[in-house]
């Protein structure tokens, strides 16, 4: 089972500049009303370690899962999410394109959510990853992956290979208003979060940008 709920929600991507502000911001987030998680990624980590993990966690109340965008060999890979899970991470995120051992590998450790990144948000994406999207789609049905990432600016690719993935999988996706997708444009192709980081860290009320956007997932 799951601790992300397969519902649609609204993933923070808490990449702030400084680590004062990101602990003020997820202790504003605490009161939130609907379904959030907490994104932390690697310009947090890198400023603070891994202990960021559980002090945002402490601070916001809501799930978190580390983006560390892992893409190593199995032993090294298991080994980051092992830290990010003992840390308290909920789940955390994986390249697809490095193969299944290194995904089974962090199912293995059994302590959380694996999410696996099967095509991203960026122009170059294009490039590489998104030719083999369809392969790690079905690679991802093979194993008990819990949920994936698909991009919003993309919702052609996002619905065709939501159509084809296992009914339990959740799926997260990145690309609304800084990289030019809408929000709700997820939701619609498919997707079940979307993930929001600069139109909500950078507004004048993160907190109620949030709930805005939350809103309007809702109500597609
Ligand atoms: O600020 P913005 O809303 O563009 O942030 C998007 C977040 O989603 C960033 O944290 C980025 O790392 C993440 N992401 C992405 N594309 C992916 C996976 C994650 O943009 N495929």
């Amino acid at each position: 089972m799951s601790v992300i709920k397969k519902e649609k929600g609204i993933v923070i991507a808490l990449d702030v500049k400084d680590v004062h502000s990101a602990l003020a911001l997820a202790r504003e987030f605490s009161t939130l009303q609907g379904n959030f998680a907490i994104k932390v990624g690697r310009p947090l980590e890198m400023q603070a370690g891994y202990k960021i993990i559980p002090a945002i966690k402490e601070a916001s109340q809501l799930p978190v899962i580390y983006d560390g965008k892992i893409a190593d060999i199995p032993y090294i890979s298991s080994s980051i999410a092992r830290i990010a899970y003992e840390a308290g991470a909920d789940a955390v995120i994986v390249h697809g394109f490095v193969g299944k051992d290194v995904i089974k590998s962090i199912l293995d450790l059994n302590m959380g959510d694996v999410i696996v990144v099967i095509s991203m948000s960026h122009q170059g994406s294009a490039q590489y990853i998104d030719l083999v999207a369809k392969n790690m789609a079905d690679m991802v049905n093979a194993l008990e992956v819990n949920g994936v990432v698909l991009p919003a600016t993309k919702p052609k690719l996002t619905s065709s290979l939501a159509s084809i993935l296992k009914e339990e999988v959740y799926i997260l996706s990145p690309g609304i208003k800084a990289q030019g997708a809408d929000v709700g444009d997820a939701i619609k192709a498919g997707a079940d979060y979307e993930i929001i980081g600069r139109a909500i860290y950078n507004s004048l009320n993160p907190k109620q940008k949030a709930e805005e956007f939350y809103k309007k997932v809702r109500e597609v």
